[in-house]
């Protein structure tokens, strides 16, 4: 197929790049460098340095069979101090690209949501029929492109899937996660191994968890990446289908750094500072849906497995 991807120099978007164009796809990058890499566009694709909203109508009138948008602002934190970055990044931009999808009748949409659309879980495992009330104004960005999707399926015979993340983690070779801004645990910890930084500050222990500490449900990149193919081939016309990634299993930041200890033989001094706003204690996926449905299997879901992967990336590029 001739693909669009949107964000492929990012993280999760080069990582699924590069699986598009090793399973013989066209891919087309297109991505502003505002986060992202243009050495992480992987060899292959053709690279558009633009903002979307800006060269989608354009764009799109190439013949395209499918997009998978990945691009997007995706911090928790600054989203709640500058929610106008979120709205106008997120979702203006979004609308942009399925208008000149509308225009251009480009049949398939696979769309990065987020576990971040549900807040704070009623129950765990988190089934895809959860209510979504975000707790953030990411996650309530990504919710409303979601309906937005939904009535340009419904509208205009677009087959659309969303995956809602949940933590991404690991690397796929020279792909991996390097942001400017580091948010996420287990980047940070590898930045002590690697003696970046002096220790971590583990957010809470007095989560009502075994350890006290919260739960995550770590989602390895390549697996993540073989539910976008697998989205890609299932689209169904008309219909926005929805998806949860993760492996159902959830791991303690406790447990999390204890596991980078293991792997990379350093000693990571941790301490604990107060909870950190807006943090659920557990986030659980209930991952049958995209087993049922799609047919996807994670198969990297031990941490040790996960983290190796990552460490390996980050020791690579230091
Ligand atoms: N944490 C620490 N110390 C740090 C960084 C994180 O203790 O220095 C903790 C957090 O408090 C949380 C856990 O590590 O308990 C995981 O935090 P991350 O920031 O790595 O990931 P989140 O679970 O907050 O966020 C992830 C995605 C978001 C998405 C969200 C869905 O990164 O994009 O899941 O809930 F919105």
């Amino acid at each position: 197929m001739k693909l669009l991807v949107t964000g492929g120099a990012g993280y999760v978007g080069s990582v699924c790049a590069a699986r598009l164009v090793e399973t013989g796809h066209e891919v087309v990058v297109v991505d502003d460098l505002s986060t992202g890499h243009a050495d992480a566009v992987p060899d292959g694709a053709t690279f558009v340095q633009a903002d979307i909203a800006d060269v989608a109508a354009d764009l799109l009138t190439g013949g395209f069979d499918g997009v998978l948008h990945f691009a997007a602002k995706s911090l928790v934190g600054e989203s709640m101090v500058d929610p106008a970055k979120y709205w106008a990044g997120n979702v203006l931009t979004s609308l942009r690209l399925l208008d000149a999808m509308r225009d251009n009748g480009v049949p398939r949409l696979v769309f990065s949501s987020t576990a971040a659309t549900y807040g704070e879980p009623e129950q765990v495992p988190i089934l895809e029929t959860a209510p979504t009330r975000p707790t953030n104004t990411y996650g309530a960005t990504k919710l409303a492109i979601d309906h937005a999707i939904t009535s340009y399926a419904k509208a205009h015979g677009i087959a659309a899937v969303s995956l809602r993340y949940f933590n991404v983690a690991g690397a796929y070779g020279r792909f991996g996660e390097r942001h400017t801004t580091e948010t996420h645990l287990i980047p940070i910890v590898l930045q002590v191994a690697l003696g970046t930084r002096p220790a971590i500050s583990i957010y809470g222990d007095d989560y009502p968890t075994a350890d006290g500490t919260c739960v995550r449900d770590y989602i390895h990149v390549l697996d993540l990446a073989e539910a976008h193919l697998l989205a890609l081939a299932n689209t169904r016309a008309g219909e926005h289908q929805v998806y949860n990634l993760g492996t159902g299993t959830g791991f303690s930041n406790r447990e999390v750094v204890q596991t980078c200890r293991d792997v990379t033989g350093h000693p990571i001094p941790a301490d604990f500072a107060p909870r950190r706003a807006g943090d659920p204690a557990v986030l659980v996926a209930s991952a049958t849906a995209a087993a049922e449905n799609l047919g996807w299997k994670p198969e990297r879901t031990d941490l040790h497995t996960i983290i190796t992967d990552a460490w390996a990336f980050t020791r690579d590029r230091a």
